[in-house]
């Protein structure tokens, strides 16, 4: 596994690595890598013969500095962990490489970044989907994974990669769980054990009601229950508890519910924390 920092190193490794014939697979990270991370660079490693892993914390989609400034720095368990899953090349990219002093352009989501995170962090998609247009330009993957976990995200990506003609399969790949299903985070080694207790229920709230539209319940009603259940404990601040369609992310009130994804964001102790479940899951990765 080689680690490298410039544009440049990135370029040349992966042209080498196409000319001798070799399918390029990409994970884009922030770091403080965990079962998540690796689950899509387990996928990234199954789909292509050249893994490329980015490690960047990208200042630009964090719409509050401390938030940036206490992101989890775990540099060389990241390494230990691409290396055990077999990443050929990991890049880390300086901020002045990303942003250079001059930098001025912005991608700017539409609708799909509006509603949901797009309410609560504001600047948080354009700088999201600002960098990964980059950095899906310096590596000209020929696929690329996301998580579902972070769902707006996954579909701002997809749409962004056919609206702009970038010639890259996008990969959504399922949420991992902790054993009491707490999505997997970076975030969740900030919960103290009480917090890390009570966060359980947001995930187990979600899926009884996307368990209960599965049984022909209507959306607007399972989300009320959910949003009840989960207000009773006073030490969960909801931001938003939403049932929307999967592809357009509006709200789903009576019709249907096979598409429909239930998200969630919430404060534990402190901590936010964000989860979703398909009511339907998609039986294999969505592309
Ligand atoms: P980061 O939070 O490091 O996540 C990197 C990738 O891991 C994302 O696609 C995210 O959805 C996925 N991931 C995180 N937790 C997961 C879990 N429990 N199960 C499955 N996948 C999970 O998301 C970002 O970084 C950034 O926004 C980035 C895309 C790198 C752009 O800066």
């Amino acid at each position: 596994m080689r680690i490298v920092t410039t544009i440049a190193d990135v370029r040349t490794a992966v042209r080498d690595a196409k000319s001798a014939g070799r399918a390029v697979s990409f994970v884009p990270t922030m770091g403080a890598l965990h079962g998540g991370h690796a689950s899509l660079l387990h996928r990234a490693r199954k789909e292509g013969s050249f893994v490329v892993a980015s490690i960047f914390v990208n200042p630009l989609q964090f719409n509050d500095p401390n938030d940036l400034a206490a992101y989890p720095r775990t540099a060389e368990a990241d390494e230990a962990l691409c290396k055990s899953a077999g990443v050929d090349l990991v890049w880390r990219p300086t901020a002045e490489t990303i942003y250079p002093a001059d930098f001025d352009t912005r991608v700017e989501p539409g609708k799909l970044a509006a509603g949901l995170e797009g309410l609560h962090r504001p600047g948080h998609f354009g700088g999201m989907a600002t960098v990964v247009l980059k950095l899906l330009n310096v590596v000209t993957p020929d696929v690329a994974f996301f998580g579902l976990k972070d769902f707006q995200q996954f579909a701002i990506v997809r749409r962004m990669v056919r609206d702009l003609d970038v010639p890259v399969k996008i990969v959504g790949c399922p949420t991992v769980r902790e054993e009491d299903g707490l999505a997997m985070s970076s975030r969740n080694a900030k919960l103290s054990p009480e917090s890390r207790m009570l966060a359980a229920h947001l995930s187990r709230v979600i899926h009884a009601a996307a368990r209960a539209m599965r049984s022909g319940e209507r959306a607007d009603r399972a989300r009320d229950l959910a949003f009840s259940d989960l207000s009773s404990q006073s030490a969960i601040e909801i931001e938003y508890l939403e049932v929307v369609d999967r592809d357009s992310l509006l709200p789903v009130v009576d019709e249907p519910t096979a598409n429909a994804v239930v998200l969630v964001a919430a404060v534990v102790g402190g901590i936010r924390l964000i989860d979703n479940v398909e009511v339907v899951p998609r039986d294999k990765d969505s592309s």
